[in-house]
């Protein structure tokens, strides 16, 4: 007698190529043959699922005992040679194993159905581990740095930013400047001229500027005072190079022009320049010097801030020279139409390549145009 008790259910098992037993599920106390063989047909299809591994295996485990024609419905066609009594227990267990052979076929498909996602999410798989591809970042020039630096130092102190043309008319690179044709004073800047002039017109001439100071012309032509600005900007000189000296370079000019301007405005404004620049301690020195647009005319200095101030390679005598400067001349002021009677002013010229170079301590102008990334990845 078969009964329902007789048969021990347990946890249903899903995944059957982990060959979960179906055993259990099958122990019974009866001798029937068609029973038995119900029981080992379930045990077959439990044993050969797990080698299923792919559809085609799947499908033909299906044909095998699902089928029409399969092992399952062969044993069924059997239950007609039997008495009712015995038909009835065969059938009913013929119901449930091809219940738990559909359940097998259930669990074999998603088992492969996980399988190929698994597999597909592994082909298609992000490594996050890899390290990312840098981005190269750039950098300011340390020119740039420096005469943004300087711009800063002035512009807190009130002063505006210009820039102008670097090919400029002889006029304003030297006549209105007070350096008339053939003054000897052209001899401080000897530069690249351009080949073209106009033949009718004197002093018609252009140039690369060699300095920033023809900007000083152009602005007061065209402004009235009170006039506070700094201009940065490249300029050019015909040179031989050296460790001190470049064809091209910057140079940072500062003008400004009022009612009652001394050359106090000028010392103080330019000391406090410095403490910004090189530090609050710098102590600065004037010094007579000739530049044919100002009068009186100064160098200005800073003491050493690698010996302060007591002498060394760097310096010699403690002072490093730092720029140009002095009181606006008259006949400058006459040139854009000022009167030198109710205005006066004061000027003044840098380079920032000598400023970098005393700041990172840089002992060849040349480095910031050689274009090595080595020395410019430093700064
Ligand atoms: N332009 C001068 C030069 O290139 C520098 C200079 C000196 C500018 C004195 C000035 C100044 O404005 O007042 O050497």
């Amino acid at each position: 007698m078969i009964s329902d008790e007789s048969i021990h259910y347990h946890t249903l098992w899903y995944n059957p190529f982990n060959a979960a037993s179906l055993e259990p599920r099958l122990t019974m106390t009866t001798q029937q043959p068609l029973i038995a063989e119900l029981h080992a047909t379930a045990r077959d299809a439990q044993a050969q699922i797990a080698a299923a591994h792919d559809t085609g295996a799947l499908e033909a485990w299906r044909v095998e005992f699902l089928g029409r024609r399969g092992r399952l419905s062969q044993a069924m066609q059997k239950l007609g040679g039997l008495s009712p009594e015995e038909r009835r227990a065969a059938g009913a267990e013929a119901n449930r194993i091809k219940g738990l052979l559909e359940e097998l076929y259930a669990a074999g498909q998603r088992a492969l159905q996980e399988q190929e996602a698994a597999r597909k999410q592994a082909a298609d798989r992000l490594d996050v581990t890899l390290p990312g591809r840098p981005i190269a970042l750039g950098r300011l020039h340390p020119i740039t740095q420096t005469v943004r630096d300087i711009c800063a130092a002035f512009t807190s102190m009130g002063f505006d930013v210009a820039e102008g043309p670097e090919v400029e008319w002889e006029r304003y690179n030297f006549d209105m400047l007070n350096i008339p044709r053939d003054h000897p004073a052209r001899d401080m800047w000897d530069t690249l001229w351009i080949d073209w002039a106009d033949p009718t017109e004197e002093g018609r001439r252009m140039l690369l500027r060699t300095h920033t100071s023809p900007m000083q012309a152009r602005i007061m032509e065209k402004a009235k005072p009170p006039i506070r600005v700094i201009v940065p900007g490249k300029v050019f000189r015909h040179e031989a190079t050296d460790a001190r000296h470049e064809w091209h370079f910057y140079q940072v000019e500062g003008l400004a022009v009022g009612k009652g301007i001394t050359f106090a405005d000028l010392k103080g404004t330019l000391y406090e320049f410095a403490r910004r620049i090189f530090g609050p301690d710098r102590r600065v020195r004037f010094r007579c010097d000739y530049f044919p647009f100002v009068e009186p005319g100064v160098d200005m200095s800073i003491d050493c801030f690698l010996c302060k101030g007591e002498g060394c390679r760097l310096c010699g005598d403690g002072w490093i020279e730092i720029m140009g400067a002095g009181m606006v001349h008259p006949n400058v002021f006459k040139a854009v139409g000022y009167d030198p009677e109710e205005y006066t002013g004061f000027a003044f010229g840098m380079g920032p390549e000598r400023i970098a170079m005393l700041k990172h301590g840089i002992d060849d102008i040349r480095h910031f145009y050689a274009n090595d990334v080595r020395f410019l990845r430093q700064f």
